[in-house]
């Protein structure tokens, strides 16, 4: 057990670069590490439906009593050997300040991005750690050169940050905004691509694509909207800030020309990590929010330059990433999507519930959205959590009106049959 963790440390030179993370920590938790490592043989398929496998993974996890949690997607929580790494990195760190910052910093921050950027499926030369998706996405959209009358291609379903710094950039650049919606249950990627294709014109420079959309959980196929807007011309920017970590993919197979992800939802980092990639040759057609004079147009380190940053959260992604390596992303993804599976299952034939996430595998991943016909999204919401003591987050939008349900690895089967007894109970009252 413990080669194949020292293995995937050392790929990344890890352990030298910080021995107080995850490593360090290992005796605590040798028993957990020793199973999972003892199921790496198994078929993916097998573990998505093993109760006994989740419970030993949800040890890992400090989650409240208070409630049942299924609204893990704003911040899905670290586990708890990487939480307790990063309180060594911090006292570490808290050790050396000025003689950190000065002297160790910049190697143990380019380790990480080496094993963050092999873990995305990118360059490290084409990637930057920053603190969450709307850093990154915003950036690349502020920093575009955009001109009078150039358009963007966008939909009612992408997250507010984005769609609110392109209305920014209409507003101060005269750029023109097309937004779009997008069905439900669409019946085949083809009409997918189809709604974004019909919105293209001469001026059309760019189009953001959201990988799994939050509100809805529909997983779109940005690699056949890549192909399709390419071959106009017109340059993607891809929100994979749920993607990350709940599907099994890499960046490189999306060919989108600019991406951005947030480490804190499902790859388990603490909160106020994420991730900004440029394609290569794009590089230096963006510019910096804040000012750079130390590298060239075409370097991805003139977006790094941030003033003094909690480094401490940064050192935390490597550990991060080993406890996720210790379940493996496939396996993440199987879970999370056969939990979506069994409750939503039990609940689609309710008269009165409704459904607004696709059932197709390929078509959805762990989130899922549930409206019932008698309620507003937020009385849903507050009476699951009132009376039933159950999380989730109301949506009610003009794209669609529901909950978010969202479970996480430690989500019991018996925690989402609680919730659809309460589903039930309520679309019938
Ligand atoms: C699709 C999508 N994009 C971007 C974001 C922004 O993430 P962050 O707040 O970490 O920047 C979210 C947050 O939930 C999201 O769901």
């Amino acid at each position: 057990m413990e080669n194949s963790r020292r293995s995937f440390l050392h790929q990344f030179g890890a352990l030298s670069a910080s021995p107080f993370a995850l490593s360090a920590l290992a005796s605590e938790w040798n028993n957990l590490l020793a199973y999972l490592d003892s199921q790496r043989q198994r078929p993916t398929k097998d573990i998505a439906r093993d109760e006994v496998y989740w419970q030993e993974v949800a040890k890992a996890y400090r989650v409240s009593t208070d409630f049942i949690n299924l609204e893990n997607g704003y911040y899905s929580l670290a586990a708890w050997p990487v939480l307790k790494a990063q309180w060594q990195h911090i006292k570490e760190v808290n050790k050396k300040p000025s003689y950190y910052m000065r002297n160790q910093q910049w190697d143990d921050r380019h380790r990480i991005k080496q094993a963050l950027a092999d873990f995305a499926g990118c360059s490290v030369d084409e990637m930057v750690i920053c603190r969450n998706t709307t850093e990154a996405l915003d950036t690349v959209i502020l920093g575009l050169n955009l001109e009078p009358g150039d358009e963007a291609i966008m939909t009612n379903q992408d997250y507010g940050s984005m769609l609110a710094t392109f209305n920014q950039r209409a507003r101060r650049d005269n750029i023109v905004n097309r937004i779009i919606s997008l069905p439900l249950h669409p019946k085949n990627d083809q009409e997918i691509v189809d709604a974004y294709e019909q919105a293209i014109t001469s001026q059309t420079k760019v189009m953001l694509v959201t990988h799994l959309i939050n509100i809805t959980g529909q997983v779109l196929p940005v690699q056949k909207i890549c192909a399709m807007a390419h071959s106009y011309g017109v340059e993607v920017i891809c929100d994979s800030a749920h993607a990350l970590g709940q599907l099994d993919f890499k960046i490189q197979d999306l060919d989108c020309d600019y991406w951005g992800t947030s480490l804190h939802k499902w790859v388990g980092a603490p909160l106020g990590n994420g991730m900004l990639y440029i394609k290569k040759e794009k590089i230096s057609q963006v510019w910096p929010l804040l000012g750079d004079d130390t590298y060239s147009d075409d370097d991805i380190r003139k977006f790094e330059h941030h003033g003094t940053l909690p480094v401490t959260g940064q050192l935390s992604i490597l550990d991060a990433l080993e406890f996720q390596e210790s379940i493996g992303v496939p396996r993440k993804q199987a879970r999370l999507r056969y939990l979506k599976q069994y409750w939503t299952e039990k609940v689609k034939d309710t008269p009165g519930v409704i459904i607004n996430t696709p059932w197709e595998e390929e078509r959805s991943s762990g989130i899922a959205n549930v409206g019932v016909a008698n309620l507003k999204p937020h009385e849903l919401a507050d009476r699951l959590m009132n009376k039933y003591n159950i999380f989730t987050v109301a949506i009610d939008n003009e794209a669609l009106k529901g909950i978010r349900v969202t479970p996480h690895l430690y989500t019991s089967l018996n925690e989402l049959d609680k919730f659809v007894i309460a589903l039930k109970e309520l679309a019938s009252a």
